[in-house]
């Protein structure tokens, strides 16, 4: 499904090209809504295309003629994610920015049929081969990738040796861990790429109302959202980080940092332990080898 736009015309467009994962609700709608005030072709990634109607006609009628691109995708599965790079590839001959910002908390252990454990497929695995699939278009014009983390990278350690958490699961554990490991592969990736022109910034929007944990009966899940309904600000507020990091000027060159109320700050002693940073990176091609082979 599309909205305005078509592979046709994408080169004879002058705005920058933005893939925004997770577009369909809370802090994606509002970035993808203001990458499109700034003239970018928005490549949207949701997995409902009602949702993602919703999305394109709000977007819309906030920024008429928005350039917007709708690609349905479940990223927690490798092959989608795949099948998705394999789109934007035929769609757009470079991307100027990548923001992998689709995520989730799993308040049941859930596993996705490849054997890996949904948070970390979702918020780890997908964004780390996405931009591996599209790291020669980011090329191009010296693209940026900014991953959306969480402070909750604060609360946990990373079990190398069980990422899965097969020895016992807390969905707090597995999101908090998700984070830290996407604040790991961030940094990684600025390591092993520094030289390609390519820039990796992680952030963190903030404490936000949107439909992040809405899933879930447990009584976990059920206080989180009265936490969120009391305390949680708007999605525009979630979104100027993201939207800074993905546009701001001065950050051009600016690389394997983590943003916080669109200001470099300090990450957690773990995140920045390079030889575990290593091995995660190692575990995540592992884990994606069967679906990184380069696409035309
Ligand atoms: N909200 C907070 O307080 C907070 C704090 C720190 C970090 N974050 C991070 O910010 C990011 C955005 O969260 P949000 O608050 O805007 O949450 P949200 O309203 O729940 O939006 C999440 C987005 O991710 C998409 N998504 C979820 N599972 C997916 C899957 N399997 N495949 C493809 N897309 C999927 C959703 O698509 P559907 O429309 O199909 O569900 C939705 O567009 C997340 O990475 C989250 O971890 C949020």
């Amino acid at each position: 499904m599309t909205g305005r736009g078509s592979p046709e015309d994408a080169s004879a467009r002058t705005g920058p090209v933005c893939l925004l994962t997770g577009a369909t609700s809370g802090i994606g709608e509002v970035v993808a809504a203001r990458l499109a005030a700034q003239g970018a072709r928005v490549l949207l990634v949701g997995r409902s295309a009602e949702r993602g109607a919703q999305t394109i006609e709000r977007i819309h009628s906030m920024v008429p003629g928005a350039d917007l691109r709708l690609y349905l995708s479940d990223l927690s599965r490798p092959a989608a994610v795949r099948h998705l790079a394999t789109e934007v590839r035929a769609s757009s001959d470079h991307l100027d920015v990548l923001i992998n910002n689709a995520g989730a908390i799993f308040f049941v252990p859930t596993f996705t049929a490849e054997g890996n454990e949904a948070t970390f497929a979702l918020n780890v695995l997908a964004p780390f081969l996405l931009t591996e699939l599209l790291l020669d278009r980011l090329e191009l014009h010296h693209g940026r990738v900014v991953n959306v983390s969480s402070a909750a990278h604060r609360t946990a350690g990373l079990h190398l040796d069980d990422l899965d958490r097969a020895r016992g699961y807390s969905a707090w554990g597995a999101y908090g861990q998700s984070k830290l490991a996407l604040l790991m592969v961030t940094y990684e990736a600025a390591r092993r790429h520094a030289g390609r022109g390519v820039t990796f910034n992680a952030c963190h929007p903030g404490f936000i109302r949107s439909r992040f944990g809405d899933a879930g009966g447990t009584f976990s899940a059920r206080g989180f959202r009265l936490a969120k309904r009391m305390f949680g600000l708007s999605a525009e507020h979630g979104a100027d980080t993201p939207t800074y990091v993905a546009t701001a000027r001065e950050l051009e060159g600016v690389t394997g940092r983590y943003f916080v109320q669109s200001r470099p700050h300090g990450s957690s002693r773990a995140s920045r332990d390079r030889e575990a940073a290593g091995r995660l990176w190692e575990i995540c091609l592992d884990r994606t080898a069967a679906y990184r082979a380069p696409l035309p």
